[in-house]
């Protein structure tokens, strides 16, 4: 089964991509799955080059101490393959303008600055290129991303009926719980790497005290009653999938075995610190030795390219291209 995801070098990683999407990718690992650190995506909104630079070791780094490893799976850069940039090309000329306008989240994002670079709305093109040209049929991802999947079905799928049967139309997976971590602070809200909220956001190198402040002051309600009700009980129900993500039970099965929030708060603070300290631990590790990372993810993204090669060939002179 080819998989394939990605995901954002734009700030530190917190624990809606962790349960969203990197803990699934760390079960879904094989030789045939590739994850990829989108730094071209990163590019839509402003970023010091220095920082973009830093900040995708950081993530390579943190990836592999999250449990990816690159003699499993293939680990890669985005922008040291060039076929994704030269792929959106040729969806782009696919995709069309109303298609993007109507992305959720490039409405979002566009509405808070003005200027919006071009990217930004392109930018599900340059996602469905990343997808299509590894001829996946899986795409571990949180929630939020669900629109721009299928977007990606829709251009694979409008290309193979115009130009022949050239890529493989994906399927986006979620997981079980935790597909969408809202903000502790504001639970009808996401958790965000783009904007800031201090105390709503739980980052994986967070200290064993941040983590508890943060979890003991998560927004609940006034009625007292443990259940899963996210209607109702929003700031509740997303602590209990918060804790489902870290344990597998179900979230309905934990609220049974609750009757007071500070139980529960506490309990959750101890899951999520055992299992976040060993892997900022390894962190510190791998990020003290900057060649050896580096030299992993080169290795990745030649593998990458040997395969995204093909497909953009093929794709290319499907469409007439020389
Ligand atoms: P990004 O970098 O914003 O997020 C990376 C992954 O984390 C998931 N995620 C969440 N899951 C649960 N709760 C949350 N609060 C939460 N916030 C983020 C995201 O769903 C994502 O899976 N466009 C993508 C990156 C991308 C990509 C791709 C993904 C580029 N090309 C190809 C898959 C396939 C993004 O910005 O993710």
């Amino acid at each position: 089964m080819r998989v394939f995801s990605g995901i954002q070098p734009s700030g530190d990683l917190h624990i809606g991509n962790y349960l969203g999407a990197v803990k699934q990718w760390v079960n879904a690992q094989s030789s045939d799955a590739l994850y990829c650190v989108v730094d071209l995506h990163a590019l839509t909104l402003q970023i010091d080059p220095a920082t973009l630079r830093t900040q995708t070791d950081d993530l390579v780094a943190m990836l592999i101490a999250a449990g990816l490893d690159p003699a499993t799976c293939t680990l890669f850069v985005q922008s040291h393959v060039p076929y994704h940039a030269q792929l959106s090309w040729l969806l782009e000329c696919v995709a069309t303008y109303g298609e993007l306008t109507r992305m959720t989240q490039f409405k979002e994002k566009a509405e808070r600055q003005d200027g919006y670079r071009v990217g930004l709305l392109t930018y599900p093109v340059l996602m469905a290129a990343d997808i299509l040209l590894y001829q996946t049929e899986q795409v571990p991802v949180g929630d939020d991303q669900r629109q721009h999947l299928e977007l990606a079905r829709d251009v694979a799928e409008r290309f193979n009926n115009r130009y022949g049967a050239v890529f493989t139309v994906p399927v986006g997976v979620q997981p079980p719980a935790a597909a969408r971590v809202m903000d502790l602070q504001e639970p009808t809200r996401k958790m965000s790497k783009s904007v800031a909220s201090p105390l709503g956001t739980i980052y994986v190198l967070d200290s064993a005290d941040d983590i508890a402040r943060k979890i003991k002051k998560a927004v609940t309600d006034t009625d007292g009653e443990v259940r899963f009700d996210w209607e109702h009980k929003p700031g509740l129900a997303n602590l209990l999938e918060l804790y489902s993500g870290f344990s597998g039970e179900s979230p309905s099965a934990i609220a049974a075995r609750y009757h007071r929030y500070g139980d529960l708060k506490g309990d959750l603070v101890d899951l999520v610190v055992t299992e976040l300290t060993p892997i900022a631990e390894r962190y510190r590790e791998l990020r003290s030795d900057d060649v050896a990372l580096r030299q992993l993810a080169n290795e990745g993204s030649e593998k990458a390219e040997a395969v995204a090669r093909q497909t953009y060939r093929r794709a290319a002179e499907a469409m007439g291209l020389q």
